[in-house]
């Protein structure tokens, strides 16, 4: 299915949901981070879509959707993923694995997803690919309970510190950072090679690193990709850039270093980048001190430009057919990328 009408069907649809929602003083109520421009209000659309299972059912049917993901998922199997691994270890590019999905509600679905991954260590592995994971907790069935989820953890990180390769804990929303926290702190008591995502939007991460960074293990620096509200979050994102240099030089500190922190700097932001390069030199670390992860299919320059600078970078690749809250957190997060949907509508 595909074409304009439909397009314009599905927006209308969504738009007199998320009215109705706000009319009725619903939990849909859009808008409760960075609605002060234009910008800010695509964001918490697009925040709010991600969540909203109307849109999910519709937009997944038809063709152009599924074309201007593409541009962000080499392709919905672990087949494609490999391949894009593949070619990107010839760039002198590492990768870190997705199988997209999240708050799964079936213990059998969620163990499924374990054995996914399982299976994802081996054949990376087999294929001499320098790829680690990363997972979400709710996927591994944080919704039903800690003890599953932990114990699925536990056996990912097993069979990848087999491998020598890393799993890498993802954060979600904060309704999940203190479980997410929790369990990866115990996780890290027992193996070396775990680590956790943490988002500079949050205005806990500061204190969360006080703990964090005397743990050693990994810790990916983001800026955060969920609508929270603005006593959680810091709502302009001057300040949560502000923060997430902040929190980087932290990350690069002598404490940092001298607990074995592996600190990841996931973010696509030159002019981060660039003060992040500048405080590394100041601090007299190599290049190779330094590293960087991005999501497939964004700032290729700069990942060849970090590349070709001796910086250690890495892509996450995701993929999976469970895409749709994912993409909607990319379009939030630079809604120019709706002209890639555009443009799919009227391509063949
Ligand atoms: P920002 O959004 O300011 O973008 C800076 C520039 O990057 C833009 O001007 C544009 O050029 C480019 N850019 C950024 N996003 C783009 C997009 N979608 N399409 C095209 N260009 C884009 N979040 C989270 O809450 N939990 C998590 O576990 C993770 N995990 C994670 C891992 C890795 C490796 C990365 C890179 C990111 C995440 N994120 C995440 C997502 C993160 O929170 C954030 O939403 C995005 O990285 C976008 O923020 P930037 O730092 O790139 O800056």
């Amino acid at each position: 299915m595909s074409g304009p009408g439909e397009a314009r069907e599905i927006a209308d649809g969504f738009l007199t949901r998320a009215a109705r929602g706000r009319a009725a003083g619903g939990q849909r109520r859009i808008g409760l981070l960075i609605i002060a421009s234009p910008m800010g209000l695509m964001r918490s659309a697009f925040l709010a879509g991600s969540q909203s299972r109307w849109l999910r059912e519709r937009a997944v049917r038809y063709r152009f959707v599924h074309r201007a993901v593409s541009r962000f998922m080499p392709g919905e199997d672990l087949d494609g993923a490999l391949v894009a691994a593949k070619g990107l270890k010839a760039k002198g590019i590492g990768s870190v694995l997705t199988y997209l999905g999240e708050n799964l509600k079936d213990l059998r679905e969620a163990e499924q997803v374990t054995r996914h991954y399982l299976d994802v260590l081996k054949r990376a592995g087999d294929a001499a690919l320098d790829a680690e994971i990363s997972v979400k907790l709710t996927q591994l069935g944080l919704d039903l309970g800690p003890a599953a989820c932990e114990t699925a953890l536990l056996t990912l990180l097993e069979s990848a510190a087999a491998s020598r390769t890393w799993v890498w804990v993802d954060m979600e929303s904060s309704a999940y950072t203190d479980a997410t926290l929790d369990i990866y702190r115990r996780a890290r008591a027992r193996f070396a090679n775990v680590g956790v995502c943490v988002q500079a939007y949050l205005r806990r991460t500061e204190q969360d690193l006080k703990t964090l960074i005397p743990l050693g293990g990994g810790l990916r620096l983001v800026k955060g990709a969920y609508r929270e509200p603005p006593e959680k979050a810091y709502p302009s994102k001057r300040d949560v850039d502000a923060n997430y240099f902040s929190l980087a030089t932290r990350l690069l500190g002598r404490d940092a270093r001298q607990a074995g922190v592996r600190a990841i700097f996931g973010t696509h932001d030159p002019v981060l980048i660039g003060r992040i390069e500048r405080a590394g030199q100041e601090a007299n670390l190599r290049p190779q001190d330094l590293e960087f992860q991005m999501l497939y299919g964004i700032r290729r320059d700069e990942q060849a430009r970090l590349t070709a600078a001796g910086h250690r970078i890495r892509v996450l690749i995701s993929y999976g057919d469970a895409w749709f809250p994912w993409y909607m957190r990319r379009l939030a997060e630079r809604p120019a990328n709706v002209l890639f949907v555009v443009r799919n509508l009227f391509a063949d």
